[in-house]
């Protein structure tokens, strides 16, 4: 089936009918403005549901509006981000906030809201569809596995081309006054009944009955989706150094992978117990502590750590309070196994 010639009319009423009788009630569904729209859409454009909302919540109560995102201090917005990951969204946000708040209003259109940091085209036709009634698709995972199902497409959803068809094919139905819920519905029936990896609840869905794939028992064999390549990995030895009651932080360099955080030092690869008795001065004590690994787009962090117990604070370092670390440094996620550990050493003390 060429994509380009598919007709979703069918799919358009009994998606919205099951949308509003079975959408979950998440924050940002209620009063959808632009603002509260906008923020939700950038926080789950690489995290899950469940983690964003006591994030979501937590953010409008202290920045509720465009101004008041526009004016945050960088270093309480990154703490407020904290643990979310992918902390250029928080930057790119708070910069279309200052243009947002310069300009005097919101954008109106597609256009306008896909020139702003951080805005691609999914969430430029997620935000216009849900928050401003326009009949703009927002196509992504989700979407392309249950379109591809639907329509029975072997197509590799990681093509562009793929994705720009399907939102074709999208555009050409949209109902005028239920944009919002369309584009909902969508996302909603990828991420609780079209699920992935064999496993769709295919007797709970409103599209059954329209599906390809359900018909033809190809269920396991769509979406087709291209391997991505793999991550570098990278091998490091995070050290927590302990000096009176201060621990250090370094900050990561300006640009770049989790730019301007704070993190533990750390050395290149898996360095042992004894290199590290060697290589540092004035120390008088040493603990293996767990491993850890984190994912990012491109890259994977393996780690081992330690904590060293030294008896003079080496410069180059912030020195601070295990309080102060974990209250007013915003420290990522890729690091939680280690920050996790200080909060032990809290309760110790
Ligand atoms: N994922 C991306 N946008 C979403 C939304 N508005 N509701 C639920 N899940 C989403």
């Amino acid at each position: 089936m060429e994509i380009q010639s598919l007709d979703l009319k069918p799919v358009v009423q009994p998606l919205v009918a099951w949308y509003k009788m079975n959408k979950r009630d998440l924050p940002w569904r209620h009063d959808p403005t632009p603002y509260r729209v906008w923020v939700s859409e950038i926080m789950l454009q690489q995290t899950r549901v469940d983690p964003v909302i006591p994030y979501y919540l937590r953010f409008m109560e202290r920045l509720p509006d465009v101004y008041a995102l526009a004016d945050c201090p960088e270093d309480e917005l990154m703490k407020l981000w904290e643990g979310l990951g992918y902390y250029s969204r928080a930057r790119n946000l708070q910069k279309a906030a200052c243009r947002i708040v310069e300009a005097g209003s919101f954008p109106k259109d597609f256009e306008g809201w896909k020139a702003l940091p951080g805005i691609g085209e999914y969430t430029a036709g997620a935000i216009c569809s849900i928050a401003l009634g326009l009949p703009t698709p927002a196509v992504d995972g989700n979407v392309l596995r249950v379109l591809s199902r639907v329509s029975g497409s072997f197509s590799d959803i990681m093509l562009p081309a793929v994705k720009k068809d399907f939102a074709t094919a999208l555009r050409r139905v949209y109902p005028p006054n239920q944009t919002s819920d369309f584009t909902q519905a969508l996302m909603e029936l990828g991420a609780i009944v079209c699920l992935p990896n064999g496993a769709p609840l295919c007797a709970r869905c409103p599209l059954r009955a329209l599906c390809t794939a359900e018909r033809e028992g190809l269920i396991d064999r769509i979406p087709v989706k291209a391997e991505k390549k793999k991550r570098r990995i990278d091998k490091k030895t995070v050290l927590i150094l302990r000096c009176g009651n201060k621990i250090a932080l370094s900050r990561r360099p300006e640009t770049g992978l989790l730019a301007n955080l704070w993190e533990f030092p750390s050395l290149p690869g898996f360095v042992t117990e004894k290199e590290l008795a060697e290589r540092i001065q004035g120390l008088l004590g040493i603990t293996r502590l767990e491993s850890s690994t984190h994912l990012f787009t491109h890259i994977e962090w393996q780690m081992i750590g330690y904590e060293l117990h030294l008896s003079c604070a080496p410069p180059g370092y912030e020195w601070v309070t295990i309080e102060e670390a974990l209250f007013q440094k915003a420290i990522p996620s890729a690091l939680r196994c280690y920050s996790n550990h200080l909060k032990n050493l809290r309760y110790e003390e």
